[in-house]
């Protein structure tokens, strides 16, 4: 399957492009750009061993070169792309946020603007694969979660069902999650010493968690507190649940049991144990009146373009993992 990247030399962009080079079945056969349009991709990441020049973002290129396309842009960037991409016989995968709420009202509210092309939206398959399953054979969108989204729906939807009224949510995630361009606020060097809540009980993804939760059933209230924490990658979650430790440990293992890329264990998990991977550790800690459970995954892979070849993979009839790190680099 020959595969285009658009964005590739953004973080999620270059990340896909990474795995791609190394995938026994995908091919990247494109790249595009910005304002980088014109550069070798190993120029501006040294990092990957390849020749392909980053082309314009030019859909008649991606339909020349490439069967499926995968898209690391700006939010708002996404829509028209997909659109034309889609209208060439193209399938895409969106990587930002532009699909993956389905109610207008609902899109404007977490993000200010309007939702694109209405009929697109109902289209998208938003693939999160251990609670969705696999995108259906004939997708030709899939609206990839966000990286505090994954990690929310996967340690909140096993609760959906419980008498709960609400959990609380105290995240963490690492700079490479604002994106590659240095800003005041998410700059590095402003974060390495410090440590910041930003967007309480408002954060964008909530959106997308709770049209998962509604969809699971869920009745319980969410309340997330996200945090910049100087690390470069990682999401770390710790979710208070008022239930016995014991009860939750049997839920999480039978809610993710087979699933090859979830690991569910009693205690406490290092976040360090998915950075690299396209895992997700879950671990659960307590009483027998209330408990903590924990979640932590790569931003970059199972929060973002990871997932994204999972995705692919299923769609195109590959084995789930395949071409996907499972082993974290230690230390
Ligand atoms: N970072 C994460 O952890 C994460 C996780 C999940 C999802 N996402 C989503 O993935 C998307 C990309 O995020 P990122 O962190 O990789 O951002 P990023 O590092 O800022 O990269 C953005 C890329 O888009 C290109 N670009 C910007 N405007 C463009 C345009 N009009 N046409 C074509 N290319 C354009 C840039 O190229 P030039 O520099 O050449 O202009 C750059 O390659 C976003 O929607 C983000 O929300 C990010």
């Amino acid at each position: 399957v020959r595969v285009g990247v658009a964005g590739a030399n953004g973080f999620m962009g270059a990340e896909a492009a990474r795995l791609l080079l190394s995938h026994p079945h995908f091919e990247l056969t494109l790249v595009s750009a910005g304002e980088s349009a014109g550069k070798k991709l190993r120029d501006v990441r040294p990092g990957l061993d390849t020749d392909l020049v980053l082309q314009p973002t030019d859909p008649s290129l991606f339909e020349r070169h490439c069967d499926a396309v995968i898209l690391a842009l700006p939010h708002g960037a996404s829509a028209p792309i997909a659109e034309d991409l889609i209208k060439r016989g193209r399938v895409v995968l969106d990587l930002g946020s532009d699909f993956r709420i389905k109610d207008p009202e609902e899109s404007f509210r977490w993000y200010g603007r309007h939702a694109p092309r209405r009929r697109l939206l109902e289209e998208a398959w938003y693939g999160l694969p251990e609670l969705t399953g696999p995108p259906p054979e004939a997708s030709r969108l899939i609206a990839n979660p966000g990286c505090f989204a994954t990690a929310l729906c996967l340690g909140l939807a096993p609760l959906a069902g419980q008498p709960l009224d609400k959990v609380r949510v105290s995240g963490i995630t690492g700079s490479s999650g604002s994106g590659v361009s240095p800003a005041p606020g998410v700059h590095h060097s402003t974060r390495a010493t410090s440590f910041v809540p930003y967007k309480p009980l408002e954060h964008q993804h909530l959106g997308e968690v709770l049209q998962l939760l509604k969809g699971k059933g869920a009745s319980f209230e969410v309340d997330f507190v996200p945090h910049s924490a100087p690390l470069t990658r990682g999401i770390f979650l710790t979710l208070f649940v008022d239930m016995p430790a014991d009860d939750l440990y049997g839920l999480y293992f039978s809610a993710y049991e087979g699933a090859e890329m979830m690991r569910v264990t009693q205690g406490p998990v290092p976040l360090g144990a998915v950075i690299g991977t396209n895992r997700t550790l879950i671990g659960v800690s307590g009483t027998q009146s209330s408990s903590v459970v924990f979640v932590a995954l790569d931003n970059l892979l199972k929060g973002g373009s990871g997932q994204g070849i999972q995705n692919l993979n299923l769609l195109f009839g590959r084995p789930e993992t395949e071409g996907l790190p499972l082993h974290a680099l230690w230390p």
